[in-house]
C-alpha cells in the first residue's frame, strides 16, 4: 500500500471543477450557507467556459416574440428525440430566470438600443414550434459570453465565502462500502501535498472530454476527469456515442469560430462560391442545427466541392457585414481568424472545418443533478452524495445533438438546480461520516502506480494513438466497418495503459504525471464512445451511420448506458423520459406537439 501523508478537509459540499456549471453550483451552495469548497485543476477563470463565445439561450423575447414552449420544442427536435422531456422542459422554463440572475450578479451583456439584453439568432432556434422564422434567443456579451459569465460567477462565489482549492487535481472519488460518495482525494500540483476532502455532497463539474480526439475546439484540460472517476467506481456513463462536431472550427488549428458569426449574417460557401446550405436546408439555411450543417459541409467536401489546395475545407464569409458590426458583435473571432488563419475578416473568408466541440453524453443524472444508478432495480435510484452538472453530466437535455447556446444555459440552470437540491438533501448540522479508508487507499495506490509506471509506452504516444483512432473511426459519418475497426483499435490502445512509462517521479508541478492521470480519465470516455457508437444501428443527431441512414425510434429511442472496466465496456439501455413536467392544461406543451417526426429544416 502506498504511504502518502495527507491533510483532511471537511465540507458540506465539494464541487470539482470551476467552469460555468461548477461556479454556479458553488455560488448557489454558498449562498445558502452550506460550507462549500470548489476544487479545480486550473485557475477558475481559465476553465474552458471562458472560451464560450456566441451566447446563452433563453426566451427573453427582447428582439421579437418568443416563449419557453418554443424553446423547449426546438430543444426536443434538436435532440432528435433522445433528450429526457422532463429535463428539457425544466431547462427551457428556468432559462429566463437563470439569465436574469446572471444579469443581476453583474454579467456585462451586450445591450439593445433600449438597454435590454441583446439576443442573436443561433442554429435550430425557431418560432412557432419550428414553423416560423428563426428567433433571436441567444443572449450575448459580444462574442465573449463565457468569459463574462465566468468572471462574474467567480467574484460572486468569493463574495459568498466559497473556499477555492486552486490547481488541485482530483485523483479519485471516495465511496463507502454501501455506495455512497463521501468525498474526493486530491493532489496539490504546486507543492506536491496530498488532500482528502470529506463531503456530504460531491458535485462533479469537470467538463467534457473533447481531447479524446485529435482536433477539438476544447481546451487541452478537457479530459473527462469526472467520467473517468465515475467509471473507475463501476458507475455508469450515458449516451457517449453522441459527439458534436461544430461546423466552424478554423481549418488546421481547430480554434472555434462562433455560430454567432452565422447568426449575425455570415454564410458558408463551397469551391464554386455557392451558398450550399440553401440546397440542404431551404428554410433555415446556415442556421440549421450543428449536426446537420456539419454533415452538409462534409458531403460538399466529399463530392469535390471543398475549398483550398486540397479541396478539404469550406469558407465562412463575413466580409459583406459592416465593419462596425464585426467590431462590436464579433471582435474575438475577428482576432482569432487573424491569429490562427491569417485572415482579415473584413476582406477574406475564414477557412473552416467541422471540429469536435461537445459531448452530449456523460454521467447520467436527473434534472436536479443527482447521479443516477440506471441499472439498479429502481430506475430512478440515485447515487447518494454524488451530483454531476454541465458537460460532465447528462441530464439529458441535449439527447443526440445539442443546439448552440443551450450549453451555457445548461451550465447555469443545472448548476443552480444542483444547489437548490443540495439545500434540501444536505444536512449542514450532521457530523461528517467516517471515510472508507479502503477507498482512500485505492486512490493513493493508483496514483503511486502511475507515478512509478515503468513500462515502454510514453503517455504522449498513447494519447496520440487514442486521438488519431477516435478522429478517424468515430467521425462525422460512421460505418459498420469504421466502427468495428475503431473498437478493435481502441481496445488495443486501452490495454496499453498497463504499459505506460512516466519519467518524472517528482510531486511538484509534474506535468508528465498529471497528463498520465488525465489519459486514464480520457480512456474510459473514449472507449465508451466508440463501443456505444458501434452498437447503435441507426442514425440519430450527431450519430450519422451510413449503413443505417435513418432514425429507428422503435428500437433505438433509448439511452445507451455503459460501464467501463479496463478495456471492457458493458452496454445496457435506459428508457428516454417522454413525459413533460406539466400538462397542456397547466400551460405546458402538448404531447402531440413533441411527438417524434422527421427532422427537416
Ligand atoms: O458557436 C458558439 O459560440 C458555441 C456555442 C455553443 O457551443 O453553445
Amino acid at each position: 500500500m502506498a504511504a502518502y501523508e495527507y491533510e483532511t478537509h471537511d465540507y458540506d459540499v465539494v464541487v470539482v471543477g470551476a467552469g460555468g456549471a461548477g461556479l454556479r453550483a458553488t455560488l448557489g451552495m454558498a449562498e445558502q450557507g452550506l460550507r462549500t469548497a470548489c476544487v479545480t485543476k486550473v485557475f477558475p477563470t481559465r476553465s474552458h467556459t471562458v472560451a464560450a463565445q456566441g451566447g446563452i439561450a433563453a426566451s427573453l423575447s427582447n428582439m421579437g416574440p418568443d416563449n419557453w414552449q418554443w424553446h423547449m420544442y426546438d430543444t426536443v427536435k434538436g435532440s432528435d428525440w433522445l433528450g429526457d422531456t422532463d429535463a428539457m422542459e425544466y431547462l427551457a422554463r428556468e432559462a429566463p430566470k437563470a439569465v436574469y440572475e446572471l444579469e443581476h450578479y453583474g454579467v456585462p451583456f451586450s445591450r439593445t438600443e433600449e438597454g435590454k439584453i441583446y439576443q442573436r439568432p443561433f442554429g435550430g432556434h425557431t418560432t412557432e414550434f419550428g414553423e416560423g422564422p428563426p428567433v433571436q434567443r441567444t443572449c450575448a456579451a459580444a462574442d465573449r459570453t463565457g468569459h463574462a459569465i465566468l468572471h462574474t460567477l467567480y467574484g460572486q462565489s468569493l463574495k459568498n465565502n466559497a473556499e477555492f482549492y486552486i490547481e488541485y487535481f482530483a485523483i479519485d472519488l471516495i465511496m463507502s462500502e454501501d455506495g455512497q460518495c463521501q468525498g474526493v482525494v486530491c493532489w496539490k500540483l504546486d507543492d506536491g501535498t496530498m488532500h482528502v476532502f470529506n463531503a456530504k455532497m460531491v458535485v462533479l463539474a469537470t467538463g467534457g472530454y473533447g481531447r479524446a480526439y485529435f482536433s477539438a475546439t476544447s481546451a487541452h484540460t478537457c479530459t473527462g476527469d469526472g467520467g473517468g472517476m465515475v467509471a473507475r467506481q463501476g458507475l455508469a456513463l450515458q449516451d457517449m456515442e453522441f459527439v458534436q462536431f461544430h461546423p466552424t472550427g478554423i481549418y488546421g488549428s481547430g480554434c472555434l469560430i462562433t455560430e454567432g458569426a452565422r447568426g449575425e449574417g455570415g454564410y458558408l460557401t463551397n469551391s464554386k462560391g455557392e451558398r450550399f446550405m440553401e440546397r440542404y436546408a431551404p428554410n433555415y439555411k446556415d442556421l440549421a442545427p450543428r449536426d446537420y450543417v456539419s454533415r452538409c459541409m462534409t458531403m460538399e467536401i466529399r463530392e469535390g466541392r471543398g475549398v483550398g489546395a486540397g479541396g478539404d475545407h469550406i469558407h465562412l464569409n463575413l466580409s459583406h457585414l459592416p465593419a462596425d458590426a464585426l467590431a462590436e458583435r464579433l471582435p474575438g473571432i475577428s482576432e482569432s481568424a487573424k491569429i490562427f488563419a491569417g485572415v482579415n475578416v473584413n476582406k477574406e473568408p475564414i477557412p473552416v472545418l467541422p471540429t469536435v466541440h461537445y459531448n452530449m453524453g456523460g454521467i447520467p443524472t436527473n434534472y436536479f443533478g443527482e447521479v443516477l444508478n440506471p441499472t439498479a432495480k429502481d430506475p430512478n435510484a440515485v447515487v447518494p452524495g454524488l451530483m454531476a452538472v454541465g458537460e460532465a453530466g447528462c441530464a439529458s437535455v441535449h439527447g443526440a445533438n445539442r443546439l448552440g447556446s443551450n450549453s451555457l444555459i445548461d451550465l447555469v440552470v443545472f448548476g443552480r438546480a444542483a444547489a437548490i437540491r443540495a439545500g434540501k438533501v444536505v444536512d449542514a448540522e450532521a457530523v461528517p461520516a467516517a471515510l472508507n479508508q479502503a477507498s482512500v487507499d485505492f486512490a493513493f495506490d493508483r496514483f503511486d502506480g502511475l507515478r512509478n509506471a515503468s513500462g515502454a509506452t510514453p503517455t504522449a504516444e498513447l494519447r496520440l494513438e487514442m486521438q488519431k483512432t477516435m478522429q478517424e473511426d468515430a467521425a462525422v459519418f460512421r460505418t459498420d466497418k469504421t466502427l468495428k475497426e475503431g473498437v478493435e483499435k481502441m481496445t488495443n490502445v486501452a490495454s496499453k495503459v498497463d504499459d505506460l512509462k512516466v519519467t518524472d517521479r517528482s510531486l511538484v508541478w509534474n506535468s508528465d504525471l498529471m497528463e498520465t492521470l488525465e489519459l486514464t480519465n480520457l480512456m474510459p470516455n473514449a472507449l465508451a464512445t466508440i463501443v456505444g457508437a458501434e452498437a447503435r444501428k441507426e442514425s440519430r443527431g450527431a450519430h450519422a451511420h451510413e449503413d443505417y441512414a435513418t432514425r429507428d425510434d422503435e428500437n433505438w429511442r433509448v439511452h445507451t448506458i455503459s460501464r467501463v472496466d479496463g478495456k471492457n465496456v458493458a452496454l445496457s439501455h435506459r428508457p428516454v423520459v417522454t413525459d413533460p413536467l406539466t400538462t397542456e392544461a397547466d400551460g405546458g406543451i402538448s404531447l402531440k406537439k413533441i411527438a417524434p417526426k422527421e427532422r427537416t429544416f
